[in-house]
Parts: C-alpha cells; structure tokens; sequence
C-alpha cells in the first residue's frame, strides 16, 4: 500500500502549500478591514471620503504621512502605529477604491 501513503503524502503537500499561499491575502484583507475602520471611524468626522478619494494615486507614501499628520493636529485622533497603517494602506489603495469613492 505504498502508492495510497504517497497520495496522502501528496495531499498533505498540497494542503501546506494552499495554506502558505492564502495566508497573506487572509492578512491583507484584514489590513484592509483594519484602514476601513479607521477610515470611517477616524476620518470621516470632518469631511466627505470623497476628499480622500480624489487624492488616491496622487500621494506617495511620505505625502500621505504628512496629510495625516496634519489632520492629527486638525484634531484626528490616532496613534502613531494606525497613522503609519493609514498611510501605508492610502499609499497603496488604487484609483477609485470603493472603501473611500463609494
Ligand atoms: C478634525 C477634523 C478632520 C479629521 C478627523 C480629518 N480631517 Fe482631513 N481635512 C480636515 C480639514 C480641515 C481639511 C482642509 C484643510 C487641509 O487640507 O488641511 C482636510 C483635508 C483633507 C484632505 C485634502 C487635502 C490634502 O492634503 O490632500 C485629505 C486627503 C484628508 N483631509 C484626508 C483625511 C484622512 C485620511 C483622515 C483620517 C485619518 C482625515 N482627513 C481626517 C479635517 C479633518
């Protein structure tokens, strides 16, 4: 029965792999659930999303951090880490992303 432990050997292989491979979009989809909280919860105190919206592509990573920045001192309250997330995730959120155009 050496051919069946080697199926199972096979599936077992295949199975590791899926997982390895799932495991960072499973992350990246919460890194974006994450940026959506803090976006609604975070920055649509002051103004429409469509502020943000019309400045997606526009920004590099730096420019981002800075516009956080300054609405921290508009009074939005974050912490540095979910600034450094707001940013990171801002820099990199395509043209038209449905979480801040819609
Ligand atoms: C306390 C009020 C307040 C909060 C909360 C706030 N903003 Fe603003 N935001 C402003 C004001 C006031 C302006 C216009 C003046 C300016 O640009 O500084 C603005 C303008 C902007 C602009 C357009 C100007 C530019 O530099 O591109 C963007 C983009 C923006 N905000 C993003 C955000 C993001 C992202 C958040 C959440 C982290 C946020 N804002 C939270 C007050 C706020």
């Amino acid at each position: 029965m050496k051919s069946s432990g080697n199926r199972i050997s096979w599936l077992l292989a295949i199975l590791f792999l899926s997982i390895a491979v799932a495991q960072p979009l499973v992350a990246d989809q919460e890194k974006q659930g994450k940026c959506e909280t803090l976006l609604t919860q975070k920055c649509e105190a002051c103004h429409y999303m469509a502020r943000i919206c019309e400045q997606l592509g526009n920004k590099s990573l730096r420019q981002w951090k800075s516009t956080i920045k300054r609405m921290v001192k508009h009074g939005s309250k974050l912490s540095k880490d979910e600034q450094q997330e707001l940013a990171l995730c801002l820099s990199i959120m395509p043209v038209g992303a449905e979480i801040v155009c819609q």
